[in-house]
Formats: structure tokens, sequence, C-alpha cells
């Protein structure tokens, strides 16, 4: 019997001619439950390591009993969405109490426990070893990958033969229509996701995929001073702690690859002149990225002057590393309380206080999960068409632009980026011809590193596993392509299912977007040393005003105060004045449609 299903799955491989051992590895089968480890014993057992997991039995599926405790009382994640995003009323009182510390410091430990940490595996290592843990030139994965001797590509369920790439992105990816946000994100809170992520997800192609390039693995803002020493000398000013600049029309932009000798990734017919130097060597890519970079620069030199006057007795390294120190606090700041908060459409405001955490277990260190990196793929953001102050560009005439930074300067590039609504992320058929290929890549590139089904997804962050196509996806049409591309749910891959899940009643992605990559987004933001009890404090920051900077800091602020004339800022397009208080997350109007 399992010599018929070697043959019949033709692995010959595994066929031990004397005596006959011929069998599938049980571990292609994801038996274990709750977090619990697959190891294989001999040629056909398997032993299911629960430890930890508050489970028992063969597969890890006996709750023990306080754990049958805490299932009685633990709400979905549908049901506590469903409560974060309605009663205003309710809130607006929490927002005021100690029920709002509580709320989130409930909400950072239940979301980091979910990433294991010290890191687990990557994508040469399916079990734990010392190189995975010390070879930081490896994304880690939060699942090993499918073993590589499984009947079919996803383990045991599907077909032998996976979809083409090009079809599904094709079929299910491209965008017909435009299919705005309901929340009401524009391109700012786009270019700012896009320029905030390329500091840790830095795919090294040279080394074969599943490396990184940024091996600091979190928010050490490698985006604005390089992912080495090297890179990052050549941008230093070396003077007072500042970074090179040049300035044009009496204001300060980043210097050209003459001044700052780096190689960036611009096209062959952009000369010299014309490439910004910066500490992402993409970012030459969008008007948006570079708007962000130039930004980022006045900061950190601001913020140099400050510390420069209350430290006259500093040398330029000391001014230098503080402002850094200073700059990663803004980020995080700005991104919980202001881009997370926008995201999440909680009516719980977000707080960022690394003290939340200091009564608590845990470990100030992160390493990027290359699920992660596919999870934030977030291309339907981007819209058909780049509006600027009255004048439209197409990506032929908007891609490596650098001309329209300096035409138009840091105000104007906000004010109408602010302005113009963008894709829905989730749901499908909103992605933009020019980009499609990326979602191809990302799918050759899952199938490559052997990325865990969608399913064990969903399973290992605490979610049921869709039964159907049809559970997945309201839109019959994709549900019946899908079903008939892949056969089984169970094989449906990683990334298709995060991009084609319904969306969240007036969300921008589904339910798996939101409770996959918050835990890796908090566990990063919180992780970072300054976030520590040994770190969290004034003279890390060069004293109160410092410290101040990062506790008050905002989008708002680090727009106003480094422009002449503060332009409209925010994450989402102009609400409209209505009395509608109710429905903040409800339908926007699309400005440009
Ligand atoms: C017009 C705008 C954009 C263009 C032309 C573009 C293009 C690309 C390309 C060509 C890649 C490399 C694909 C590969 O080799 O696998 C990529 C990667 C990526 N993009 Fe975009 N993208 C755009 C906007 C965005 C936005 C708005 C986001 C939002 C978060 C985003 C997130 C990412 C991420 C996370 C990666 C992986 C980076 C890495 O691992 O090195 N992109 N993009
Ligand atoms: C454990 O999982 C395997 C594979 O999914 C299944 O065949 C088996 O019946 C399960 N055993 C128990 C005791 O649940
Ligand atoms: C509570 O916070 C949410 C999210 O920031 C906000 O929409 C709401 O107006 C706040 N309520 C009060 C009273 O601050
Ligand atoms: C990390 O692993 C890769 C692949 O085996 C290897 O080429 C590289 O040298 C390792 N890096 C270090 C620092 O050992
Ligand atoms: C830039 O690239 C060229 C050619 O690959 C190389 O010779 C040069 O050393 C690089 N310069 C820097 C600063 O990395
Ligand atoms: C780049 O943008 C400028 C406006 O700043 C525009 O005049 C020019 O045509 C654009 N270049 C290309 C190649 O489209």
């Amino acid at each position: 019997m399992q010599a018929h299903i070697c043959i019949l799955f033709l692995l010959p491989l595994m066929c031990i001619p004397e005596p006959v051992h011929c069998s599938i590895n049980p571990c292609c089968y994801f038996p274990c439950e709750k977090k619990g480890i697959c190891v294989r014993f001999g040629y056909d057992e398997y032993e299911c390591d629960c430890t930890g997991t508050g489970y028992y039995g063969k597969n890890c599926t006996i709750p023990e009993f306080w754990t049958k405790v805490r299932l009685f009382y633990k709400p979905s994640p549908a049901f506590y969405h469903y409560v974060l995003t309605r009663f205003k009323w309710l809130w607006d009182i929490i927002n005021h109490t100690f029920l709002r510390d509580l709320l989130m410091k409930t909400v950072l430990t239940v979301r980091a426990n979910l990433i294991p940490s010290p890191p687990t595996y990557n994508s040469d290592y399916g079990y734990i070893s010392w190189e995975a843990y010390s070879n930081v030139s490896y994304y880690t994965r939060v699942l090993p990958p499918v073993p590589e001797d499984c009947p079919t590509p996803m383990g045991t369920k599907g077909k032998q033969e996976l979809p083409d790439p090009q079809i599904i992105a094709e079929r299910f990816l491209l965008r017909r229509k435009f299919i705005p946000d309901p929340r009401g994100t524009n391109l700012m809170f786009a270019f700012f996701a896009q320029h905030f992520t390329h500091q840790f997800f830095k795919t090294h192609g040279r080394m074969g995929r599943g490396f990184t390039r940024a091996l600091g693995h979190g928010v050490d803002l490698g985006h604005i001073y390089g992912d080495s020493l090297q890179h990052q000398h050549a941008l230093r000013l070396f003077q007072d702690g500042k970074m090179k600049y040049q300035i044009i029309n009496g204001e300060i932009y980043p210097p050209t690859v003459n001044d700052a000798a780096i190689n960036m990734t611009y096209p062959p017919h952009i000369p010299d002149e014309k490439r910004f130097a910066m500490g992402q060597e993409v970012f030459g890519l969008l008007p948006g990225l570079l708007m962000y970079a130039t930004i980022w620069l006045r900061e950190h030199n601001r913020v140099c002057d400050i510390l420069k006057a209350e430290h006259p007795t500093w040398d330029d390294e000391q001014l230098f590393q503080t402002a850094r120190l200073i700059l990663i606090g803004e980020t995080i700041k700005i991104v919980i309380e202001d881009y997370v908060q926008h995201l999440s459409g909680y009516y719980l405001k977000l707080r960022f206080d690394p003290e939340l955490l200091f009564g608590v277990q845990f470990q100030y260190r992160n390493r990027i999960a290359v699920e992660f990196s596919h999870l934030y793929h977030w291309h339907p953001l981007m819209p058909d068409r780049f509006h600027i102050q009255g004048d439209t560009y197409n990506y032929q005439n908007f891609l490596f632009n650098s001309s329209i930074l300096l035409d138009y300067g840091v105000e104007a590039l906000v004010d109408s980026f602010s302005k113009q609504i963008a894709g829905q992320i989730g749901g499908g058929k909103n992605m933009n011809h020019n980009i499609l290929k990326v979602p191809v890549l990302v799918i050759m590139e899952s199938r490559l590193l052997r990325l865990q089904p969608f399913n064990e997804y969903r399973k290992r962050f605490g979610l049921k596993p869709y039964k159907s196509f049809q559970e997945l996806t309201d839109d019959k049409e994709i549900a019946a392509g899908l079903q008939e591309l892949y056969g089984d749910i169970d094989a449906l891959e990683f990334y298709p299912g995060l991009m084609l899940e319904k969306p969240q009643p007036n969300g921008n992605f589904g339910e798996s977007i939101v409770e996959i990559g918050s835990p890796f987004s908090l566990k990063g933001l919180m992780g970072n040393p300054i976030c520590s009890p040994e770190y969290w404090k004034p003279s890390t920051f060069g004293g109160t005003i410092g410290f101040d900077i990062v506790k008050t800091a905002s989008l708002q602020k680090l727009v106003c105060l480094n422009v002449k004339k503060c332009p409209y800022v925010a994450f989402h397009i102009p609400k409209k004045q209505s009395s509608d208080e109710s429905t903040p997350t409800g339908k926007e109007p699309s400005i440009e449609l």
C-alpha cells in the first residue's frame, strides 16, 4: 500500500530497496496543531512537540485545563475588531481613563507573543540551529519550509503543479477599474509605508532569495543613514553631527552622488547631477520617496542644531549618534500613533509608551521574517495616475523623475499626496498593470522558499482555517477561479490568500493581514533597543529636550517644522465636513475619480 503511494507520487529517492521503506514524510501533512513542532522519526513516524503550547496529545489538539478556561473567555478576532471599530461613545470615555493603557498593554503583549524571540527558522533551516540563529544575513521564518520530499508542492493537498503566477496575477490581481480605499487612505500614507519598510525589507538578490542586506532587522533608520558604515560616512558632513545637503531655491535637499559617492539605483540615462544620494539605494524610484528622504534629512539636521545648542562641548560623532536615536524614537512614535492608528481604524487611541512593557516579560530584539516582507507588498495602494497641483503624471513620467521634487518642492508634494486617495489593498483586482510583475515575483519567490499554505499561517496566528474558497472571498468569480487552479483551499498559497481574502467591513484588507501583520509590526517597533528600560531615559536622547522631541513627535510636526508653509498633511484624504460622526471609517468620496 505504501509502495503504491510511493510510485503514485514518483518519489524514487524515498524508496530504499531493502527492507522496503517507502513512505511519505508524515510532516507533509502538517499534523501538529497549536504551534506544535513536527519531528520525523524513522521513516513514517513523527512526534509533535507540544511543549508550552497549552495542548497535549498526538497532534497537540487536546487543551490543558487552563487552556480550556482561556478559550472559554477568548473572543474571536472578528469580535474584538468589531468592538474596536464601533461604539465611539464608549471609546471616547476609555481614551481618557487608565483602561486605555491597560488595553494598549494587552494589545502589545498578546500580539508580540505570537512572534518567536529569539528567532527560529529560516529558508535553509526548518529546525532550530545555531547557524539560523547567528547568521543575520537570512530573513527568519515563523513557519519552517514545506519539506522537500512531499507529494505535492504544498504538502499533501492540491495539485502536482501550482498555477502559473502570471495567470494568477492577471486573473485575480490586475486592476480593471480603480477601487479607492474605503478608509480614505492617501498617497502620503502609501509612500510612508514604502519608505519606512524599505529600511528592513532589502532582499539580497545576489545571495539567492531569503537573504537580506538590512542586517539591523528593524527600525535602525538604515534607509536614512545607509546600511553600512561606509555608506553612512559617505552621507555625513562630519560637522555638528549633520548629514550632507545642498541648498536649492533657499531650501535643503539631499546631496547628489557627486558630493556623496554612493551607488544609487537609477536608469543609465539619468546624469550624476540628477542622482540624489540617500540611505536607501532605490529611493530615486519615486518622487514620494525622495520627498520623505528630504523631510527626514531636514529633521536630522534640525535636531542636530537643537542638540548643539544644548551641548556645545559635544563632538560631531556624539551629536550625530544622538540625533539618530532621536529620529528612531520619532519614527516609532509616528508609526504607532499616526500610521498604525489610521491603518487599524480602531477607536482605541493607540499609545507609544515603552514603559507599558516594563513590568512584563519581553525580549528587546527583533529579526525580520520573510513572511512579513511578502505580507507588506501593498502595491494596490498605487493609483493609475499621480496628481500634483493640477498636473497629472503617468508611470512613465513619474518613476525616476527627480525634477518633480525640485520643481514643486516639499510643501506641494505633501499637500497633493495627502489629498489623493490610494487604492484598496485587499480583495483583488486592484493592481496597476505597470507593477503587475511584482506579485508575480513574490509568488515565484514563495515557491522557491517553499512557504507553507495560507491556511497553515492562519492557524499559526490563531485564526480558523478557511474551509472553502467561497468562505475566503465573496467574489464568486475569484472563488471559482481559485478552486479551478488550486483544487483545494488547503493548497492556496500565502500571498494570493492574503490579497484575495474579503476585506473587513470598511477596511483596506482582510482579517489575515491584520492578524498576521500586526504581531510582526508591533514586535519590530517595541523590540527596538531604545524601548528597553536601559535606554528609555532622557540621557539617551541628549536630555529632556531630546526626550520630549521623541515623546511628542507626529507626522504633522515632522513636516511642518521642516517647511516654510504648513500644507494639509495626514494619512487620509480630507474628511468631508459632515455631521456623520458615527462612521469615520465610512466610504470617503474619491477626490479625483
Ligand atoms: C509605483 C510604485 C512602486 C513600484 C514601481 C514598486 C516596484 C517594486 C519592485 C520592482 C520590487 C522588487 C520586486 C522583486 O524583485 O521581488 C518591489 C518590492 C517591494 N515593494 Fe514595491 N513598488 C512600488 C510601491 C510600493 C508600495 C507603495 C509599497 C508599500 C509598502 C511597496 C512595498 C514593497 C516591498 C515590501 C517590497 C520588497 C522589498 C524587498 O524585499 O527588497 N512597494 N517593489
Ligand atoms: C493526527 O494528524 C494526522 C494527520 O493529520 C491524522 O491522520 C491523525 O488521525 C491525527 N491523530 C490524532 C490522534 O488526532
Ligand atoms: C479616542 O481615540 C480615537 C482614535 O484616535 C478618536 O477617533 C476619538 O475621537 C478619541 N476620543 C477622544 C474623546 O479623544
Ligand atoms: C550566512 O550564510 C550564507 C549562506 O550559507 C553564507 O554565504 C554567508 O557567508 C553566511 N554569513 C556569515 C556571516 O557567516
Ligand atoms: C560602485 O560600483 C562600482 C562598480 O560596481 C564599484 O567599482 C565602486 O567601488 C562602487 N562604489 C561604491 C562607493 O560603492
Ligand atoms: C519630469 O517632471 C517634470 C516636472 O517636474 C516634467 O516637466 C517632465 O516632463 C517629467 N519628465 C519626464 C521624463 O516625463
